[in-house]
């Protein structure tokens, strides 16, 4: 039988690739990768809640029962303080960033970004859910308190981001820009396991993915893609979860689309959040990732930190063939 490799293993391996590096990111990473597990076990426990007595947001001790996505995200806070390698968390679950106390002797270079629980409100329905994070070295004074600037860097300085996806099976894939490798969680073992080693995207693909029930709020081009999609008999996979649909993609090629709409001119995903660590894994793995300008998502200059981008990811010749229906389409080529 093949040695399995843990993510601890990979990580401490990895980094001796590095001669400058000090340990301090692997240390990060490990901390995500602790913290996914215990998300993990309350995300396959959901089920269990009312049959646990659990109703009416108290627990048999009198505790509130926390949302999921609330117990996400204070977990990954928790183990991010612990580490003392993280000087700051910003999650899509606060409305501002956290500052975490550095520890004693300890420069914390590092600020994080995270989703804690994408897709969240799939989680009553037993539907796949996810955490998205990215790692960013800090901008400020690493002595200091970490500030707004450390985490409004574009997409392109992001130096590791990855998922969780809680799925049929548990898997992490993250990038620290050198490729990118998955690791399947194995419950016996309660470790994480190198499942897929240096993933490509397919270069196209038969998916693409998109919330068609908004199909008469698009844009023009985007509604004459759809058509081509639905013409070229691709098939429409639509999770409702970005994590689960682009992990999809990744591993069979594919194209997931969220754009701008009536509704929602701006898109809904958030740029730090869940555009731009996504897009790194992407384009890593071989893929590409623009928003409906075409412009490159980790090249947008964030300003705030809930900014929402519309976005087009997935295998690139299916972005390529995107970018040429909105040079054809879009009316006096309005924004490109
Ligand atoms: P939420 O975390 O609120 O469930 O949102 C999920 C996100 C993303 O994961 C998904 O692709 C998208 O919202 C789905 O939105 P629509 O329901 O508008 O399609």
């Amino acid at each position: 039988m093949d040695r399995i490799t843990t993510l601890d293993e990979f990580i401490i391996d990895k980094q001796k690739d590095f001669s400058f590096a000090t340990g301090e990111l692997s240390g990060l990473l490990r901390d995500i990768g602790v913290a996914a597990k215990i998300v993990n076990r309350e995300v396959n426990r959901a089920g269990l809640v009312n049959i646990l007595g659990l109703e009416g947001g108290k627990n048999k001790t009198g505790d509130d029962v926390q949302k999921l996505d609330m117990f996400a995200n204070d977990k990954l806070i928790d183990y991010l303080k612990n580490s003392g390698e993280c000087s700051g968390i910003a999650s899509e679950e606060l409305e501002s960033f956290v500052k975490l106390p550095t520890k004693e002797g300890k420069e914390a270079k590092y600020v994080v970004v995270v989703d804690p629980l994408d897709g969240s409100s799939n989680i009553d329905v037993n539907v796949s859910v996810g955490t998205i994070f990215g790692i960013y070295r800090r901008i400020s004074d690493h002595g200091k308190e970490c500030e707004l600037k450390d985490f409004l860097q574009e997409g392109n300085k992001l130096v590791a981001a990855g998922f969780v996806l809680y799925g049929t099976s548990t898997i992490l894939m993250y990038t620290t820009g050198n490729g990118v490798n998955g690791f399947t969680l194995d419950p016996s073992l309660g470790e994480f396991c190198l499942s897929h080693q240096n993933i490509k995207i397919p270069d196209e693909g038969k998916y693409y993915s998109v919330n068609q029930g908004y199909y008469l709020q698009f844009d023009l081009e985007m509604r004459r893609y759809i058509d081509h999609c639905s013409d070229t008999k691709r098939s429409l996979r639509y999770i409702g979860s970005m994590v689960s649909d682009i992990h999809r993609n990744i591993i069979k090629g594919g194209i997931f689309l969220y754009p701008n709409s009536r509704k929602n001119p701006l898109g809904k995903l958030r740029l730090l959040y869940e555009c731009n660590p996504m897009a790194l894994i992407v384009e890593q793995a071989g893929g590409k990732a623009i928003n409906t300008n075409l412009e490159r998502i980790l090249d947008i200059n964030p300003t705030s930190l809930h900014q929402k981008s519309p976005i087009i990811i997935g295998s690139k010749s299916m972005v390529d063939e995107f970018e040429t229906f909105v040079r054809k389409y879009t009316p006096n080529g309005e924004n490109i």
